[in-house]
């Protein structure tokens, strides 16, 4: 038989198989003068997946599942797996020559790596190590998110460097620990996703430039705290009960958004009676989720007029109102509000 007489699916290239390593390796090559140092620090963040992955399928085998007795720095009850998760990366990134500080949602005080004033800027790191680790003791879906912003040298304290608003960020993403592994990552030039194949121990490139959907009628939020929502998330919610919406709530930020991202709709995390600005935290969750989604052609703001990425950071644990997701159903949200 020749080559003509194949059947076409013999013949046709399917999709080019890329893992994430050789993703990285391709976007470093785009510019010519780079060290390196970032796409090793990418390397680490994947690493972490990996390792974070595998304690987390083992967890209730291995018995770490539940709290250590302590709260962290936000007042909430740390699970075993947090701390676990939480130290893999610091050991991880803490190993790479670009990293100067690492700021992490379990930490009270940033780490500061490297000090060192003279040579090339470095970067920041900041993460939520495990998001959603509620969730874990039912084998829900948990994640880790992380955002790196360059280190701002002329910042008077090291630390300092870190108050950049989501805007400045080079890099963010997330891994989600769902039924399979997904690491979305955005390069400030759209999105990709990656899924571990556990057979190969590599993340493999599923989606390129993904765009989330203009619009679906879906909305993602905590509807028991409804009635201390301010007036216009209710008026929303009434309007959208009234027109055939559905309500999906995972109680982890990263399966939410992953969900809107792949099949649209809109997540809200609104002020209420016992947190005031909201309970997600800017550096941590709201900016690279929101530089995520944004890259995806949604909106990710926190107020009406307030885009998320342009909120000014004043402390690294800071808390923000959040509403993301598809172009159209944010747009609702805040039609509601400025009602409201
Ligand atoms: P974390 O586990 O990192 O503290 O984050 C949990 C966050 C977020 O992922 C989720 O959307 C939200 O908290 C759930 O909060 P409620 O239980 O108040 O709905
Ligand atoms: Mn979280
Ligand atoms: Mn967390």
């Amino acid at each position: 038989m020749s080559a003509s007489e194949l059947p076409l699916s013999a013949t046709a290239p399917r999709r080019q198989i890329v893992t994430l390593q050789a993703h990285i390796l391709q976007q470093q090559a785009l510019h010519p003068g780079a060290s390196g140092d970032f796409s090793w620090i990418l390397s680490a963040l994947s690493i972490s997946a990996k390792m974070i992955a595998s304690q987390v399928r083992r967890a209730r085998l291995e018995d770490v599942l539940g709290g250590v007795g302590n709260q962290n720095v936000q007042g909430e009850q740390q699970q075993k797996l947090d701390v676990i998760a939480n130290d893999i990366l610091l050991r991880t990134l803490s190993g790479r020559e670009g990293v100067a500080i690492v700021a992490s949602e379990e930490n009270e005080e940033p780490v500061i790596l490297r000090d060192e004033q003279t040579g090339d800027r470095k970067y920041c790191v900041l993460f939520d190590p495990l998001d959603g680790s509620s969730n874990l003791d039912v084998c829900g879906a948990v994640g880790t998110i992380f955002s790196i912003l360059r280190q701002d040298r002329r910042s008077a304290k090291q630390e300092d460097s870190l108050l950049q608003p989501g805007t400045q960020q080079v890099a963010a993403g997330y891994v989600l620990y769902g039924s399979s592994t997904v690491f979305t990552l955005t390069l400030g030039k759209g999105v990709d996703m990656f899924v571990l194949d556990p057979s190969i121990g590599a993340f493999v490139r599923v989606e390129q430039q993904m765009r989330i959907p203009r619009a679906n009628k879906s909305y993602s939020l905590n509807e028991g705290n409804r009635l201390t929502f301010p007036e216009g998330y209710q008026k929303y919610l009434h309007w959208a009960q009234e027109n055939g919406y559905s309500s999906r709530y995972a109680g982890a930020m990263v399966g939410d958004v992953h969900r809107i991202l792949l099949q649209g709709g809109v997540f809200m995390y609104p002020p209420t009676k016992k947190a005031p600005n909201g309970k997600l935290r800017l550096m941590y969750e709201a900016n690279p989720m929101g530089m995520i989604v944004e890259q995806a052609g949604g909106k990710a703001l926190a107020a009406p007029g307030q885009r998320l990425l342009d909120v000014p950071p004043t402390d690294i644990h800071q808390r923000t109102p959040v509403i993301m997701g598809s172009p159209d159903e944010v747009d609702h949200v805040i039609r509601h509000l400025q009602s409201g």
